[in-house]
């Protein structure tokens, strides 16, 4: 976590002025950061657990996800209740945890308080949509 609040303060988000950062550990021991990038075209901006979780994937395609933190900041007020990730976010990290057959346990917060825990995604989205409907 305290990977990801410092990953948080370098997030480029002059638009929404809400910094999230993210840190992804790896069966291997690397950390991976990431944090939003914003866009003056809103919507090709991205959140800062996908930029970090795609970046895992394209570089370490064959390591297995063990846990992600995130923490979240404003500009505009204090945040002290945990930010859970995104609903697309949330779809992303499935995609992962399926692909590796093996759960990610994720810990979110805000800026300050208390960290919330999940022992997987399968607790964040109920009922997800993956790749068995497709064939
Ligand atoms: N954001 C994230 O990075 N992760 C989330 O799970 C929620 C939202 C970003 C996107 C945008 O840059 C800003 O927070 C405000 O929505």
């Amino acid at each position: 976590m305290n990977i990801a609040i410092n990953s948080r303060k370098k997030a480029y988000a002059p638009y929404s002025k809400f910094s999230v950062g993210t840190a992804i550990l790896l069966d291997n021991n690397e950390i991976i950061i990431g944090n939003n990038q914003e866009n003056a075209a809103y919507p090709s901006g991205m959140c800062a657990e996908r930029v970090a979780i795609y970046f895992a994937g394209a570089n370490y395609p064959n390591n297995s996800i063990l846990k992600i933190a995130i923490s979240a900041s404003s500009m505009f007020k204090e945040i002290d209740k945990p930010v859970a990730p995104c609903g697309a976010c949330r779809q992303a990290i499935s995609e992962y945890e399926i692909k590796q057959n093996k759960a990610i346990e994720i810990y979110f917060m805000g800026e300050s308080g208390k960290i919330i825990m999940v022992n997987s995604l399968k607790e964040l989205l109920p009922l997800g949509f993956d790749k068995s409907f497709l064939k």
